[in-house]
């Protein structure tokens, strides 16, 4: 089922991602082109579909047939109970971002935390066992993030959050992991003295995201970071924020959040397709759309 560059016909393969709202998504354009570069019949739309409709697109995506679905903000969570099996990570976190319809059997994965996780180690830390990492935030990509991370057995894991029970909800639901040993919940007051022991230093709260949060992660001051270590963002839109400019003006590395957006895609395509993602190819298509 090869064909010159999304030519469709009665053959072509459906794929979409719901959310609401869903028009500023890069995920049709960054998909597309994967499958053209791979020669897939197939083709990406983005549906806006409201909490009220996800029944019904459920029923739609059965009644057509259509392969894989990419779930975004509101529906991460409340599209669970409408598909036929949960993978266990997306089980342990809670959430599905990607649905893979296999001969009409839905099956729910969460591909953000291991996107996230292959992107740091691609583009800033090869190896990230023995190493400690400083989380802020305690939120649901946080959440995605250190169960990902989890599996690449760091040396510790401290969770820094505003409030602090967030922080402690989330270390203790992944402390019975077997590959983190040691995972600390602390508020604010605790973020230098985790800084200045830290080897990433990952941002996962929304601080930055729009002109309006145009600030530092609980008011964090890179310089407490240590010389070589690395600065880590999940938003990629502003691809820089103000705590990565700081980071990158006082010598810190930086690893910047498109890398987690290529990524959880690439691993979607791969769980669709069963190709290897062609992760160059998206990512050039997404930075001609960021501009
Ligand atoms: P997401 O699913 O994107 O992680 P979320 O669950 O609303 O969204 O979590 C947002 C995260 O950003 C939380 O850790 C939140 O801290 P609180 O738990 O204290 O609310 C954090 N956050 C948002 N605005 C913040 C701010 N101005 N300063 C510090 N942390 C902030």
């Amino acid at each position: 089922e090869q064909t010159a560059g999304n030519a469709v016909d009665s053959r072509t393969t459906l794929f979409c991602v719901i959310g609401d709202p869903i028009h500023h998504s890069r995920s049709p354009l960054m998909l597309n082109r994967a499958f053209r570069e791979t020669g897939v019949n197939g083709i990406y739309t983005a549906f806006h579909i409201t909490a009220d409709k996800l029944g019904a697109f459920i029923q739609g995506v059965r009644a057509m047939g259509i392969r894989g679905v990419n779930v975004t903000i509101p529906h991460k969570v409340e599209i669970m109970r409408h598909l036929d099996e949960i993978d266990a990570s997306a089980q342990a976190l809670g959430a599905v971002n990607t649905i893979v319809n296999d001969n009409g059997r839905l099956i729910g994965y969460n591909t953000d935390g291991i996107g996230y996780v292959r992107s740091l180690k691609e583009e800033a830390v090869p190896e990230l066992a023995g190493k400690r990492i400083v989380l802020l935030g305690a939120g649901g990509a946080a959440r995605g993030i250190v169960y990902a991370l989890a599996e690449e057995r760091p040396a510790s894991m401290t969770i820094v959050n505003r409030t602090i029970n967030r922080a402690e909800e989330l270390a203790a639901s992944v402390s019975g992991h077997a590959g983190l040993k040691d995972v600390r919940p602390v508020g604010a007051f605790g973020l230098e003295m985790a800084c200045r022991q830290a080897d990433v230093v990952i941002n996962t709260t929304s601080v930055g995201m729009s002109p309006q949060t145009e600030g530092l992660p609980m008011d964090i001051n890179v310089n407490w970071l240590k010389p070589d270590a690395v600065a880590s963002e999940i938003i990629y839109n502003p691809m820089t924020t103000r705590f990565l400019r700081e980071a990158d003006a006082a010598g810190r590395r930086i690893h910047g959040g498109l890398g987690m957006f290529i990524y959880q895609g690439a691993y979607a395509f791969e769980y669709w397709t069963g190709k290897p993602a062609p992760v160059a190819a998206m990512r050039e298509t997404v930075l001609e759309a960021l501009g």
